[in-house]
């Protein structure tokens, strides 16, 4: 086991009265709250209603910025930031899935300071300060709720990247699974793949780490157990509750601790280029990308996709594994090839080209360009 310093930091309150001191625990930080949500969903479902009473009653002064679309782009961080400052915002609270919620950590770390968020994303300029940030989880998938990290896209790089640093962990977040009954099949499923998808970048990172490995395992099967009895039966409350706390288990650092780095991250970055080319949905990249890279991973190491296989269907055969987990994403209509997202055989060029321009590799497993074409072929 590597050495690993364990930290979270977030204050988790989960459950059915969850947002229910919301208003109050926000007071401690401040009164004047940016309220930053996504295109609507949360005005449909009763959300919206419920955190203004919250804030209202306990006399915040509430500004809005809405819109952030899915797969969040820099220039709403950048507007959004403009607000906090003309208003002189105290505090944010996040209410939607990872889109939201990645764009409020950024724009969290930017008010105090003239700095541009992008280079924050970059790493070219550390944040000093942050200003407090309250998260309202509406979608179980990116773990966003109780990490530090920020996934942003910019159209005039040419990027999707991620980014994390301490003062962007949420203070609170507040997850009701409930919140989550309107989630579409789509959405739910996409979800289902994200959080598989975490714990197998873990689970793939360098060092011997047993008990993370078990602790991945048992997320896994209880996704692959609750998602499709969740988009069978959309508002059941314990499928929404497995699915929401295995969400937020998947990446706050349990399955990481006692290795080398957090992850492997190469088939997420392969599944950001997706994205960013053609505004797929993140979890959608994921299972188009995961079995691919492990097609590609089989040639090289196939010993460590053989344990996998064996601790999660006792399979020795890693062609039958990968075939299994394609039948799990297909099962709930997840997509295993890019021509299922209308990406067409000639776009093979363009992807293997933004792959090649951003040099996407993971920290483990290193990606060469000569393995692109592999990779994205598996795609097809
Ligand atoms: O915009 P609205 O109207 O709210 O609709 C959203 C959006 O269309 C909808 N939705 C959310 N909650 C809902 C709902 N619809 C009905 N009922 C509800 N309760 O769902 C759609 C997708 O939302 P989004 O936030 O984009 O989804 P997700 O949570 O999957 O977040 C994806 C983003 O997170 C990044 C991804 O790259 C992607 O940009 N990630 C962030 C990570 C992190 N911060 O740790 C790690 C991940 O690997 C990932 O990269
Ligand atoms: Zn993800």
């Amino acid at each position: 086991m590597e050495n690993f310093v364990a930290y979270n930091p977030v204050k988790l309150h989960f459950g059915k009265n969850a947002i229910d001191n919301l208003g109050f625990l926000a007071s401690q930080f401040g009164k004047r709250v940016l309220l930053l949500y996504g295109k609507g969903s949360i005005k449909n479902n009763g959300i919206y209603e419920r955190i203004i009473d919250s804030l209202i009653l306990n006399n915040h002064e509430i500004y809005e910025y809405s819109g952030i679309k899915s797969n969040p782009i820099i220039e709403d961080v950048v507007k959004a930031v403009d607000k906090c400052k003309t208003n002189h915002i105290d505090l944010i609270v996040a209410v939607g899935g990872g889109s939201v919620i990645d764009s409020a950590k950024l724009i969290s770390v930017c008010v105090k300071e003239n700095i541009d968020p992008w280079q924050v994303m970059k790493n070219k300029i550390k944040p000093k300060t942050s200003i407090p940030l309250l998260c309202v989880l509406t979608l179980a998938a990116t773990g966003s709720e109780m990490n530090p990290y920020a996934v942003i896209q910019n159209h005039a790089t040419g990027e999707k990247i991620g980014y994390g640093h301490p003062l962007m962990y949420p203070k609170f977040s507040f997850l009701n699974p409930e919140f989550t009954y309107s989630v579409n099949k789509e959405y739910t499923a996409y979800g289902a793949v994200d959080i598989i998808a975490h714990v197998l970048e873990s689970y793939f990172a360098a060092g011997e780490a047993s008990l993370s490995d078990r602790f991945a395992i048992s997320i896994i099967k209880e996704v692959m157990e609750f998602a499709p009895k969740a988009i069978a039966e959309p508002n059941n409350y314990d499928y929404r509750a497995s699915l929401m706390w295995a969400s937020t288990c998947a990446l706050n650092g349990t399955t990481a601790y006692g290795r080398s780095a957090s992850g492997d991250w190469g088939v997420h970055d392969i599944g950001h280029t997706l994205s960013f080319l053609y505004d797929i949905a993140h979890g959608a990249s994921l299972s188009i990308a995961y079995p691919a890279w492990l097609k590609w991973l089989k040639t090289k190491n196939n010993s460590r996709i053989k344990e996998l296989s064996l601790q999660l269907f006792g399979e020795p055969d890693t062609d039958k594994f990968i075939q299994e987990l394609e039948k799990f994403f297909q099962s709930i209509q997840s997509p295993v090839k890019l021509s299922e997202c209308n990406i067409d055989i000639n776009k093979k060029d363009e992807i293997i080209n933004l792959l090649t321009k951003n040099k996407i590799s993971g920290y483990n497993y290193k990606l060469e360009p000569s393995d692109y074409k592999q990779i994205v072929d598996f795609m097809y």
